[in-house]
Parts: C-alpha cells; structure tokens; sequence
C-alpha cells in the first residue's frame, strides 16, 4: 500500500501522497494542497521545500555523502578528469574513450571567443569585480549566438550551445584575468587539454612558452570537480529558475553566476581568504576571531563555516584539506595562513558553539588556500567556483527542460496593508 500524509485542517482531513526518491528520501507531494484546502505552505529559504524531483546529484548531509549520477565524489575527485565529470553530469553516464576524445574535441573546437566581444569587454574598468564582468559575458553569448534564444531548439542544436559555453567559458574567465593585469590575452591552443589550455590562457604569456607541473594540473581537476554540482543550491536553483521561463542557457547561467557571487554561497571562497589575513595582520589570535563569530551583535561570520545541508561533515572539505597539504607540499609553497586556518578549525571543531550548530568547515574553507599557492588572485577565486560550477548548471538548466517543468513561481503569505483609499498628495 503506497504510504500518505494525513493533513487536519480544523475539521477537514486531507490525504497528500507521499514520494520517495531511489535513495529512500520522502517528500509530501502537496500539488494539490492549495486546490483542495485554501492553504500553501510556507518555508523561508526552502529549508525543508523540494523544488524539482532530479537525477543528477544525491546529497546526503547527515552522513555526509555526495554522489554524481551515483558516483561517490571521492572517487570521481580522485580518478576522473573535469570534462569526463562534465560529460557524466550533462549527459548521465561516464563516457567511453571514444565518446570523451569527440566531447573534448568539439569542446576544443569552440574555445576562440568572437572577437568582437572584446570591444564592450573594454569598457569594463580594470578593477571591476570579475563575477560582475563573467556574468555580463556569459550573458552576451547569446547576443552572438542568437539562435539559442529558440526554447523549441533541437536535441543537436541544444548540444551545440552547451559545447560553446563549455568552450568559451575558460577562455572568457581568462580574458578576466588578463585584463586585471593589463596583458594581452592568450588565445586557447589546439594541442592542449581543457585544464593546460585554462592555465596557459591565464599563466601564460605571449613572448614565452609555459609548460604546467602534473601537481598544478591535477589539483585543477580535483577543485573543478570538487565544485561541479550540488544539487538544487542557490546558484543552480537560479539557473532553473530562469531557465524555467524558457529563457536561453547563456542568461540563465548568466543569473545562476550572480546568485554564486555573494559571500554566503561561492564568494565565501574569498571572503576566507581576506579573513585568514585579517586575523594574520590582527597578530593571529583566533580566539579573538572566533569570540567574533559568536557575538551576535557582531555581522561577522566565520567564512568558509556552516552549511545549509551538510550537518556533519562536507565531503568535499576532507578531500581538499587533504589537497590543500599535498599541493602545497609538492610545490614547496610555505603559506603562513595555513596554520591559521587550521588553528581557527581546531578551535571551532572544540567550541561548543559550533558543536551544537553542527558547524563544519565547508568546501570553501581550504579551496582559497589552495587556488592561491597555484597563483591566483583571490578575487578570481569565485570565477573559478563558477567554471567548476558550469557542467552542473548545465546539466540541471537540460533536465528541467527535458523534464518540462512548468514555470518557477513561489506564492507568498501577504502580510502588508489592507485595503485603503488613496489619499491625493496634498491630503497627505
Ligand atoms: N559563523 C558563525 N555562526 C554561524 C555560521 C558561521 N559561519 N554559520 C551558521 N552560523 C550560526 C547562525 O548564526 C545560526 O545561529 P543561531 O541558531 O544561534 O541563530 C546557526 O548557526 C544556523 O545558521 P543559519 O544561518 O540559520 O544556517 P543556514 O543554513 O541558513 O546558512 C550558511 C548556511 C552556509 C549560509 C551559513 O553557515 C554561513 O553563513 N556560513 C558562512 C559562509 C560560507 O562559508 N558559505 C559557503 C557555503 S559552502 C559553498 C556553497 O556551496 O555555497
């Protein structure tokens, strides 16, 4: 017998029916509950709302367990490479050599941006945050391919754009780079892999050669990865968002990158970073810090600390921490705030504070550290989030839409005035 919820409603019972998803989970489907009751329910940040019924990525915060299409994170992060992880999220399966040389070759082939789209990409100013100028050219794509406007695109036309934003996106997040350093850009080369073409475009320069050490490359696919998805969070939930008003991919990823920027999702990696520093100039106290943290007349947070979901560990923060050490190792870099950022996590892990908040490092805490001993800039640290984020938007902006789920529109509880007469400006 399928399992229900009974609902009382004063004195009417409603009977929901229950779903469960192929890992057990259960979920009150309440479609109908507005219909036959009056009600909606009412859930601030979707603690407890399901937006979308997905097969891309299994979450399990509990027990600390993310899976790709069923694959445990540890062995993807450690075994694969980011365009097979890119292949699997988007398309379902992990490709066979074959179809991976012909993914990577079409990708390959779409990596040169249109010239064209340097002359607006001018005018931004040198300083500008770069997650304000990747989401202002993610989203001009689709003025230069306008044919992804079209929701009714064919299955092969769709593909074509998903290849092109998996092509152009290193390259676009490149330019960012360059132009914060006022260099020419690199253009990508076409006997170079995803990663060592990312690195050249960024690295690189025009009048020498560089050649990457297997310790910078593989950390690249192990952080791409890392970030690749996670379920329906706030950047990807933008994404479907947008995407579900039929609007083309560029501008729904365009939306979900905005939603990436803030310091409590993606731009957190940051944020760490500029914290862990501030606590070194500060003299390096971390009692002082985490005192801070725990005032709550004080806005400051521990960064790169808490999440919505994972309540014991983040999977994904044990495999970097892990990387961070290696990393930093193999390439000799001696980072000082590496031992802050270990005191402040062994001090908080002691702290009954974030014992009872169940609050644990997350994804972001070590990530910064490591981005920076590869070399890059702290504010590029979010970007990258972003291009690791890409296959995972894209494959939720694909399933929704193969899905056909009708358009996002939450209700509301409407808690304003009633009605009242409108009073001319001179009564007032
Ligand atoms: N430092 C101090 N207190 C915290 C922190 C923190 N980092 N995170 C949560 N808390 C406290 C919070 O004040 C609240 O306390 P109380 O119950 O006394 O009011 C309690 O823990 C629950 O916090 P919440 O804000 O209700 O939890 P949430 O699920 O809404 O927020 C979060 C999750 C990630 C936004 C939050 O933990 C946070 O702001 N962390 C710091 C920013 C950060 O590192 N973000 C990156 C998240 S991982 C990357 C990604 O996937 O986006």
């Amino acid at each position: 017998m399928s399992e229900k919820a009974l609902i009382k409603l004063n004195n009417t019972e409603l009977e929901l029916p229950i779903l469960t998803g192929t890992e057990n989970e259960k979920a009150i489907d309440i479609t109908k509950l507005r219909d036959q009751s009056g009600y909606i329910t009412l859930d601030a940040g979707f603690k407890n709302t399901g937006a979308t019924k997905s097969a891309i990525t299994f979450l399990d915060g509990e027990h600390g367990i993310l899976r790709y299409r069923g694959y445990p994170i540890e062995q993807l992060a450690e075994k694969a490479t980011f365009l097979e992880v890119a292949y699997l999220l988007i398309y379902g399966d992990l490709p066979s050599t074959e179809t991976l040389a012909k993914f990577r070759g079409k990708i390959k082939s779409q990596m040169m941006v249109h010239e064209d789209m340097k002359m607006f990409f001018a005018g931004f100013p040198s300083k500008a945050h770069p997650m304000g100028q990747l989401s202002c050219l993610v989203g001009a794509l689709s003025a230069f391919y306008p044919e992804s406007l079209n929701p009714n695109q064919s299955e092969e036309e769709e593909n074509e754009t998903i290849i092109n934003l998996l092509g152009k996106m290193p390259t676009i997040v490149s330019w960012i780079q360059k132009k914060s350093l006022g260099h020419p850009v690199i253009y990508p080369k076409k006997d170079f892999g995803y990663i060592e073409n990312f690195l050249n475009m960024i690295f690189g320069e025009v009048n020498c050669e560089k050649t990457f050490d297997p310790v910078v490359i593989d950390a690249m696919h192990k952080l791409l990865i890392l970030h690749a998805d996670h379920e329906q969070n706030c950047s990807t939930s933008t994404v479907r968002i947008v995407g579900s008003s039929n609007a083309n991919l560029y501008a729904s990823v365009s939306a979900g990158i905005n939603a990436l920027w803030g310091p409590l999702h993606g731009g957190a990696n940051q944020a760490v970073i500029e914290m862990l520093e501030d606590i070194k100039n500060d003299g390096g106290d971390v009692e002082k810090y985490l005192a801070k943290a725990k005032d709550k007349n004080d806005p400051f947070r521990l960064m790169g600390f808490g999440h919505r979901v994972y309540k014991n560990f983040d999977p994904r923060a044990k495999i970097i921490k892990k990387a961070c050490d290696d990393v930093l190792e193999k390439l000799g870099v001696n980072d000082s705030i590496l031992d802050i950022a270990k005191q402040l996590e062994h001090a908080a892990l002691n702290d009954s504070y974030f014992i009872d908040r169940k609050l644990y490092p997350n994804v972001d805490f070590y990530s910064g550290i490591i981005y920076r001993a590869l070399g890059f800039k702290s504010d590029m640290f979010t970007v990258l989030f972003a291009l690791g984020r890409l296959p995972g938007w894209i494959a939720q902006w694909k399933e929704m839409r193969d899905n056909k789920e009708p358009i996002g529109r939450p209700r509301q509880l409407y808690v304003g005035e009633t009605e009242r007469e409108y009073v001319p400006i001179d009564n007032r």
